[in-house]
C-alpha cells in the first residue's frame, strides 16, 4: 500500500468510526439468477383469539357485510396485499386438530375446548370447506398443517384425499355430499407443527422415522398428488434438528424443511407492544436481523445433504411477539403493531430475498388480530397496519428476478452495540421493471444514501415511503391512516447514479424503468 492509499483510508476508517461512513449500494442489474418466490409473502391463520373467529370468519348471519361468513373487507384488503399462500389452522393448534370435526353441516359439528389460545369453546364452524374457499376468494394457495401430535396417519391420508382426489373413494363421497364436487388440490402440506414441543415433544430421529410413515401414505400413488410436504423444522437456532432431517428423510419425500424464529426484546419479559424504549426497539431488531445468520446456517446444513437446494427452507412462522394488549386475554395473543413492526417487516423480507435459493416460503405470524398482524378488527371495524403496508409496498418483488447489491452503510448504535442502519434488496420483474426495497432502522438520524447501478440504464424514477415521526407510532380504529404509503420524491437520477435521503424508522421501494 503506497502512502497515499494509506492515508485515504485511514481517514475512511477514522470517519466510519465516528459515523460519517458514505452509505452506498452498488445493484448488480445483470448479475440475478434466483427468483424470489411468491410464497416467501404467505401468511398463518390460527385458531386463536380472534384472528379466525371475528378477523377472518363471522358468519352468513352475522352483520358485518360477509360472503359465505368471511368478513368482505377482509378479502379486499388481502386482495390488495395479493396474499399469495395461508397456512391454516395452526400453529400449536393444528396438533389437536381433528379435520372431520370441521366438515358437513354446522349445526351438527361438535365443539371441542381450545387447550392451547385461552381454553375458549371451538364450534368448528370454520372448517376444510371455510378455509379453501376462502383461500380460492383471496386467490392464495392453502398450506395445510397435518396434525401429527394427537392425530393418525389414516386421518392426515384421508384430508389429503377429500380436498384433492377427483373420486374414487369414501373420502371423495363424502366431500361431494358435503356440497363440493371439484376438489381443490391443494398442494402444500405441513407434517406437523413444533413437533419438538407443542406438536408432541419428539426427539429428531424418532420425528424423522415418523415423518417418513406419514408422508409415505399422503399419496394415492397410482397418479402421484405431487404435494409439497414441509417437515415441521428447528426452533431457531438447533442446527442439530435440520441435520437430523435431511439425514435421515429420503429426498424424495421431503419439499421443504421449515423453521421458526420470532423478534421480541426477551422472551421471559417481552413488554409492551407500544410503550417501549429505544433500548428495547434495539434488542428487538437485534433479534430480527437474526434471521440472516440462522437462515444461512440452516441453509449451509442443507447444502451438505442436498447441494442442488430441491428442498425449500420455509420459514413458516416468524414476527414480532410482544405482551397482549392491557385487559385482553393472555391467551389471544393480540397486540398492537408499530413502525418496530413495519421495520422489521422490512429487513425480514430482505434478509428472504437474498437466500431466494434456498428460502422458498414463508409465513408471517399472523393474519389477524394476533401477533405482528397486518389487519386489526374491532367488531365492524378493520385497519391496515404498519406491517400490512411494508407487504404492499414490497409485493412487487414476488415472483421477481433477485438482483445481488453491495451495501456499504453506517451502524445504528446503542451504547455500545450496534447494528446495520440500512436494509436494502433488489428485483427486476418480468415487465422489466427493478424494484429496491430499503430500510433505514435507526429512530434518530436520517440516512444519505447513493445507488450506483451497474448493468442497466435508468430512465425514470419514482417511489413510495412509508415512515412516522417516532418509531412507538400506530394506527388505530380512530386513526386508521395515521402510517400510510405516501409518494417518495426525494431520489435524484445523475449519469446512472441516484442519491435519496431516507428518514429515520422508514421504508422506501423505488421502481426504475
Ligand atoms: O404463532 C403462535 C404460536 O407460536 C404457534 O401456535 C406455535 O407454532 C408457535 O410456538
Amino acid at each position: 500500500m503506497n502512502v497515499k492509499t494509506l492515508v485515504i483510508t485511514t481517514v475512511l476508517s477514522g470517519l466510519s468510526v465516528l459515523g460519517w461512513t458514505q452509505n452506498k449500494i452498488t445493484l448488480n442489474a445483470d448479475l440475478g439468477k434466483d427468483t424470489i418466490h411468491p410464497h416467501i409473502y404467505g401468511h398463518f391463520a390460527e385458531h386463536l383469539g380472534s384472528c379466525i373467529y371475528g378477523g377472518i370468519y363471522v358468519g352468513e348471519n352475522a352483520k358485518i357485510p360477509n360472503q359465505e361468513g368471511i368478513r368482505t373487507d377482509l378479502i379486499q384488503a388481502l386482495r390488495e396485499l395479493k396474499v399469495p399462500q395461508l397456512r391454516w389452522p395452526g400453529g400449536c393448534f393444528a396438533d389437536t386438530y381433528h379435520w372431520k370435526d370441521g366438515i358437513g353441516p354446522k349445526s351438527s359439528r361438535p365443539a371441542i375446548k381450545n387447550v392451547w389460545w385461552g381454553g375458549v369453546t371451538e364450534d368448528n364452524s370454520f372448517g376444510t370447506h371455510d378455509f379453501l374457499n376462502f383461500c380460492e376468494a383471496i386467490g392464495a394457495d392453502p398450506y395445510l398443517a397435518g396434525n401429527v401430535g394427537s392425530g393418525t396417519v389414516q386421518e392426515l391420508a384421508d384430508w389429503v384425499k377429500y380436498t384433492n382426489h377427483e373420486s374414487g373413494s369414501p373420502m371423495t363421497d363424502l366431500r361431494k355430499e358435503n356440497g363440493r364436487e371439484k376438489p381443490w388440490k391443494a398442494k402444500m402440506w405441513g407434517v406437523g407443527n413444533e413437533v419438538w414441543g407443542c406438536g408432541g415433544n419428539m426427539k429428531p430421529e424418532y420425528y424423522a422415522n415418523i415423518y417418513r410413515q406419514y408422508a409415505t401414505f399422503m399419496t394415492d400413488w397410482v397418479n402421484s398428488d405431487r404435494l409439497f410436504r414441509v417437515a415441521s423444522g428447528a426452533n431457531v437456532a438447533d442446527y442439530h434438528w435440520t441435520e437430523v432431517l435431511m439425514r435421515d428423510i429420503p429426498h424424495h419425500m421431503l419439499e421443504g424443511v421449515a423453521l421458526h424464529h420470532y423478534s421480541f426484546v426477551e422472551w421471559e419479559k417481552k413488554g409492551s407492544a407500544t410503550q417501549f424504549t429505544e433500548e428495547q426497539y434495539f434488542k428487538t431488531m437485534k433479534t430480527a436481523l437474526r434471521m440472516d445468520e440462522l437462515v444461512t446456517r440452516h441453509s449451509t446444513i442443507m447444502d451438505k445433504y442436498d447441494p442442488a437446494r430441491k428442498i425449500a427452507l420455509v420459514v413458516d412462522e416468524w414476527g414480532g411477539w410482544y405482551e397482549v394488549e392491557p385487559g385482553t386475554n393472555p391467551g389471544f395473543l393480540y397486540q398492537q403493531n408499530t413502525m418496530r413492526d413495519a421495520m422489521i417487516a422490512g429487513v425480514t423480507l430482505n434478509i428472504f430475498h437474498k437466500h431466494a435459493s434456498r428460502v422458498r416460503a414463508a409465513n408471517i405470524a399472523q393474519m389477524v388480530n394476533v401477533l405482528q398482524a397486518v389487519l386489526l378488527t374491532n367488531e365492524e371495524k378493520i385497519i391496515r397496519t404498519p406491517t400490512f403496508h411494508v407487504m404492499e409496498m414490497y409485493n412487487v418483488h414476488q415472483g421477481a428476478l433477485h438482483l445481488p447489491i453491495d451495501l456499504q452503510c453506517n451502524e445504528y448504535k446503542v451504547g455500545v452495540e450496534m447494528l446495520p442502519a440500512i436494509s436494502a434488496s433488489a428485483s427486476r420483474d418480468k415487465s422489466g421493471r427493478i424494484h429496491i426495497s430499503l430500510v433505514n432502522i435507526d429512530p434518530n438520524s436520517s440516512q444519505d444514501l447513493k445507488l450506483d447501478l451497474r448493468g442497466w440504464k435508468v430512465s425514470t424514477v419514482q417511489g413510495r415511503l412509508l415512515t412516522s415521526d417516532k418509531v412507538q407510532d400506530y394506527n388505530t380504529f380512530e386513526r386508521p391512516d395515521k402510517i400510510k404509503p405516501i409518494p417518495f420524491k426525494g431520489a435524484n437520477l445523475k449519469n446512472n447514479e441516484l442519491t435519496l435521503q431516507l428518514p429515520p424508522v422508514s421504508v422506501v421501494v423505488l421502481e426504475l424503468k
